[in-house]
């Protein structure tokens, strides 16, 4: 249960807050973490958490992009397509991703290492094309680019587990 395992990050982010159903984002942020998705327990307990009612819940989870309804890869790949990265070929990026990795639109690779999707602009614009990967910008994309660190996180859930590049992060997603 999240209560009981965060208590003490649960705590500080309602701190910050000046009703507990304000701090729904950073609870949710909590649970993905937990579970690596947002599960409909995870929904009921954020809920709980929060003095919600689970749809409101499900209906914030829904509606932004940094929250997965469904369980992803290890490496959960946002690619921007907004814009400012379609017109430094954000498109034709994507589409190659995909086919590179053998997924569809959303879709995970066998392995459960990687999962693709596109999402609208990540405020990275200058650095066109871009994508996140497990809420870490990765930016000046191009498919030699990617095989490289394709091959890196493959070999680094071999061995260590996964991790997002750590020279180009966004700052974290908890705030
Ligand atoms: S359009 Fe891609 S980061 Fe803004």
């Amino acid at each position: 249960m999240l209560a009981e395992k965060y208590a003490d990050r649960i705590a500080a982010q309602f701190a910050k807050y000046p009703d507990k159903r304000s701090a729904v984002m950073p609870m949710l942020y909590i649970a993905q973490e937990e579970y690596g998705w947002i599960s409909p327990e995870a929904i009921n307990e954020v809920a709980d958490l929060c003095d919600l009612d689970p749809t409101q819940v499900k209906s914030i989870a829904g509606f932004y992009t940094m929250y997965s309804e469904k369980p992803k890869g290890t490496y959960w790949l946002q690619v921007c397509t907004d814009l400012a990265c379609a017109l430094r070929g954000a498109d034709e990026f994507h589409t190659e991703l995909k086919e590179y990795l053998g997924v569809e639109e959303g879709g995970t690779t066998e392995d459960g290492l990687f999962t693709v999707e596109h999402v609208m602009c990540l405020a990275a614009c200058d650095r066109a094309p871009m994508l996140q990967c497990n809420f870490r910008f990765v930016e000046n994309l191009d498919m030699d680019k990617m095989k490289g660190l394709i091959a890196q996180w493959r070999a680094e859930a071999g061995t260590s587990g996964a991790s997002a590049p750590a020279s180009e992060a966004n700052g974290g997603a908890e705030g």
